[in-house]
């Protein structure tokens, strides 16, 4: 049976919630307590498909962990040569950073191991980690670019200094990962500011790094000592609330415990640069990632050019920001989002889409879209049919729009979402969304 989510309209958000673990910091615990020496204590650990998948394909190649249970997890580090082979195939599922990060971690094994995907991982590129790796000497097959990946024994890899073609946090970590089984030094160059667990959390594992504005380099051979992991809620999964609160007057909604990581948080920027009132209260450190309240009011937003610069920064939350974007007076252009389109769908093409059936007015184009927003009316969206197109991201951001409609809204075929965000209907339902799981 198909899940969708039937959304009616109206709504306004109140309280205060605190989202899910993050997501890009819950693959890496799994990954990095896995061939850390000692035991990796977790709490916070998102328990949504994607993260379960790496913790699954770890405990298939020999490492015992223990949870999750109720976000706690424990990994019984392996050592950085504790890994043991296996002859099944490793399945990533949805998770493209399970299966990018990993093609690196493995790169540097003595075993061979192939890597499968669902429908969508198996059409993403991998070739952006695969032709770096084969340079460091990794020897690794792909169908056609994509997966499934087979990576066979390695025979020795060696360090090299690599400017990324594309800013993306997963080809820099799958490099710096192999790095650590690569002789001498691995250095990535990235051509923007991409997201920075991997470095963060490296360092907080006793690695040592040498960065440099937009260079981060390691030398290989280091071990990593297990450490304690406070994972932060997952600004990605909080981009839905912030912009359903400022979407929707009368609404005042308090997120806690959030990830402020200053690579993560250019949604809160284009928001302001909209004109969101977003006040950040109780900032601290958490595991090594600086953490904070936001309190979001209702606010009318402007459309505006969006700063490419803030690009990579929102990378993830640009399908809500869309939603925000009809919701604003005047029109949005977002450019030099080309990575849209090899995400867990093409989003730029899935938004526009979606965004038409509900009757407004789009531009798409290569890097990115223009946006008619509708703010002046109180309806920005008309009642509507969407399709995910296998994409969580789609799926939460089109539910939106409910606050802002006519009519009911049917978003079909949502299970995606529990890929990370498994009490999305729970949570927005508390905050004040009129939202609900149908089958069929
Ligand atoms: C991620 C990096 C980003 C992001 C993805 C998670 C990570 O991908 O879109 O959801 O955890 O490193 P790219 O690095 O491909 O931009």
């Amino acid at each position: 049976m198909i899940r969708n989510f039937r959304v009616e309209s109206g709504g306004r958000l109140r309280g205060s919630i605190r989202v899910p673990g993050d997501k890009s910091v819950s693959h890496r615990t799994i990954m990095l307590g896995a061939i850390a020496e000692g035991d990796t204590h977790v709490s916070g650990f998102l328990e949504g498909a994607d993260a379960m998948s790496t913790m699954r394909a770890f405990r298939a190649l020999g490492v015992a962990i223990d949870g999750p249970d109720m976000g706690r997890v424990v990994v019984h580090g392996a050592g950085l040569h504790g890994l043991r082979g296996r002859a099944e195939p490793l399945d990533c599922g949805n998770a493209g950073t399970a299966m990018r990060l990993m093609i690196g971690l493995l790169a540097g094994q003595r075993f061979e191991s192939t890597l499968i995907g669902d429908y969508s991982l198996s059409k993403r590129p991998m070739g952006r980690v695969a032709d770096p790796l084969a340079l460091m000497g990794a020897r690794i097959e792909t169908r056609g670019g994509c997966p499934p990946v087979r990576i066979l024994p390695s025979q020795g890899l060696v360090g090299i200094r690599y400017p990324m073609p594309v800013a993306s946090a997963q080809v820099k970590s799958a490099l710096l990962l192999a790095g650590l089984y690569a002789e001498g030094q691995t250095e990535v160059i990235e051509p923007a500011p991409t997201r920075d667990h991997t470095e963060r959390m490296l360092e907080g594992f006793g690695v040592r790094l040498a960065r440099n504005g937009s260079s981060v380099s390691l030398e290989g051979g280091q071990r990593l000592r297990a450490s304690a992991i406070d994972v932060p809620a997952d600004i990605s999964s909080a981009a839905f609330f912030l912009v359903g609160a400022t979407i929707s007057p009368g609404s005042e909604l308090r997120l806690e415990h959030v990830g402020m990581n200053p690579t993560r948080t250019g949604v809160l920027e284009i928001l302001r640069l909209m004109g969101a009132h977003i006040a950040v209260e109780n900032p601290r450190e958490a595991g090594g990632e600086p953490v904070a309240d936001l309190i979001v009011r209702g606010a009318r937003l402007r459309g505006i050019d969006v700063p490419p610069e803030l690009v990579p920064l929102a990378i993830d939350e640009l399908p809500a920001l869309f939603i925000a974007a009809a919701c604003a007076e005047g029109r949005t252009v977002v450019t030099g989002a080309g990575e849209l389109r090899v995400k867990e769908s093409d989003r730029i093409a899935v938004m526009a889409e979606g965004l038409r059936n509900l009757g407004i007015e789009v531009e798409p184009a290569p890097d990115g879209i223009a946006i008619e927003g509708r703010g002046n009316q109180a309806a920005v969206f008309s009642s509507a049919e969407i399709l995910t197109h296998h994409d969580h991201r789609i799926a939460m951001s089109f539910a939106l729009a409910g606050l802002r409609s006519s009519g009911t809204i049917l978003i079909r075929d949502i299970a995606v979402v529990d890929t990370s965000f498994p009490d999305f209907v729970t949570l927005a339902s508390r905050a004040g969304m009129a939202i609900e799981e149908t089958g069929g």
